[in-house]
Order: structure tokens, then sequence, then C-alpha cells
């Protein structure tokens, strides 16, 4: 069945990686959270409970692709100075949370597995991280950057303060960027097997992503924060009277009320 969709999309790895995942791309886009955020029905506690697990997430990311940099499946696609996150995502949690922000990062059950699944694979197959560094640079760079966008204005950020993880100042050109970006994904030398492996765990990634997605939804719907109606607009408001309150209130009732396990790093 996948080798079908693979002859189908053509011998680039860039085609099939596509082909491969997008039935998953469109089951991510369609997650509760995903479709809230497109409506602009980002509320500054969701954005703040996200920007955690995809610091937890750029974190493994970013650390097992600079530990295997040198790996020849990883090589042509490492670009530090372009695509990586990490400092912005410092930079927006600090901007939430203070100082501090360290001690207040808080993330669900699945963000521990996807970054588990990261260090696993950066240990003991690196040519693997090519599938998760596609899912995510090449989504920031698409969809993430109207994310990007939204977020600014649900929110009323000023300039990129608090929202600098979608903003690439090393990235002149996302579509340009992306098609050279392909081309050196293109020229990863893989054997068939090893081909069909990361084909596989391109899957795998956005399977772990969405989890994070419904998980984080899981949290929030127990806050009165999910706004999957009109009605939830209000609530919102409400709520975000006291962001830091109503962070803290929302992690500890998630805690009590759900028991799906949330990990402070
Ligand atoms: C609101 C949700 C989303 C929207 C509206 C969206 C939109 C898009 C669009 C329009 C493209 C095509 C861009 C192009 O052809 O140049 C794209 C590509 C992509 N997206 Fe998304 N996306 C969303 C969520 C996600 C998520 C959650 C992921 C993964 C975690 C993701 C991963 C990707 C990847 C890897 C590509 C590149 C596909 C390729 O060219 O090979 N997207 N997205």
């Amino acid at each position: 069945m996948e080798s079908m969709k693979s002859t189908a999309a053509g011998s680039d790895l860039s085609e099939q990686i596509k082909a491969a995942t997008k039935d998953s791309h469109v089951r991510a886009e369609n997650t509760q959270l995903m479709l809230n955020y497109q409506k602009g029905q980002i509320t500054q506690t969701q954005y703040k409970l996200l920007l955690c697990s995809l610091y937890e997430i750029y974190r493994a990311l970013e650390e097992e692709l600079d530990r295997n940099a040198s790996h020849p499946a990883v090589q042509p696609i490492y670009f530090p100075q372009e695509l990586a996150r990490l400092e912005s995502l410092e930079r927006d949690l600090e901007h939430f949370f203070g100082p501090h922000w360290r001690t207040r990062v808080t993330v669900p059950a699945a963000t521990h597995r996807y970054t588990q699944r990261l260090r696993e694979i950066g240990n003991n197959s690196p040519g693997l991280l090519v599938a998760h560094a596609y899912t995510r640079y090449l989504g920031d760079l698409s969809g993430g950057q109207v994310l990007g966008k939204i977020t600014q204005k649900s929110l009323g950020l000023s300039g990129n303060k608090g929202a600098q993880f979608f903003w690439f100042p090393g990235v002149t050109s996302p579509n340009r960027f992306k098609q050279m970006y392909r081309s050196r994904m293109n020229s990863i030398e893989l054997t068939e097997q090893q081909r069909q492996d990361l084909l596989d765990e391109a899957t795998t990634a956005f399977e772990l992503n969405i989890e994070v997605f419904d998980d984080l939804q899981k949290m929030l719907s127990i806050t009165g924060e999910a706004s999957s109606d009109k009605g939830n607009e209000a609530k919102s408001k409400r709520f975000s009277s006291s962001p830091v309150l109503q962070f803290a209130l929302g992690v500890g009732l998630t805690l009590a009320t759900v028991g799906m396990g949330v990990y402070a790093f």
C-alpha cells in the first residue's frame, strides 16, 4: 500500500513524503485545536500552553539534530542558523511567564511521548530525524506562517513580541527555502528499507503532533478555555482577566480531573 503510494508520487523523497503524509496532514489541520486556531479562536492561555509543548518538542528535536549533525542523512538538511526555533521559543515563554518561565513549563503526556521518540531515534536511528525535521520545519514555513499572523492579531501582540516562534529572520523567502530543503532531502542516499522507514516515521511524526493537540485540547476544555463555539468567546474573555491565575488554575484542574499525566521537565 505504502509502496504503491511511493511509486505514484515519483522517486523523489520530497514527493514521496508529501504523498505519504497527505492524509495525516488533513487530520492534523482538522484537530479541534487547529480548527479553532484557524478561526482566530486562540486565547493567551491556549497559546501559552501550546508554546510549552513546542518548547519541549524543539528542545528534543534540535538537541538530537545538533548531536547528529554529521550523520550522512542529517547533514544535508541541517540548517540551524535558518531554522532553529529553540531560542525564539525561550524568548516567547519569557515574554508570557517572566524570567522564571522555566519553572512554569508544563506539558501533557502526549508531548512527553513525542520527546521520548525524538530521543530514542536520536540515539538509535538518527537518519529518521529527517522525517521529524521535515514535519515540523516545513510545516512552520507553510501553514505556520498563517498561524503566526492569526496569533499576533488574536492576542493583540505588538510586532513579533511573544510570537517569535513563527518568525524566521534567516529565511527570506519561505517558498524558495522549502524548494532548496526538498532538493537537499532528495540528495540523501537511502536503501529502499531506509526510505520506507523514513516515510513511516513521517506518519508517526504527524500522529505525535495530533496527539499533542488532542491532549492540549482536553486540558483546555476542562478550564473552559477551549472555544469551539461562539458561547466560548465570552468565557475566554472572562477567564483572560487574570492570565497567570487562569493558567495555574487550568493546569491544576487538569491534573486533578483528567489524570492523564502532566509533565514539568
Ligand atoms: C491550521 C493548520 C494547518 C494549516 C492551515 C496548514 C496549511 C498548509 C499548507 C497550505 C501547506 C502547503 C504549502 C505549500 O505547498 O507550499 C502546508 C504544508 C505543510 N504542512 Fe501544514 N498546515 C497546518 C497544520 C500542519 C501541522 C499541524 C503540521 C505538522 C505538524 C503541518 C505540516 C506541514 C508540512 C510538513 C508541509 C509541507 C508539505 C510538503 O510540501 O511536503 N501542517 N500546510
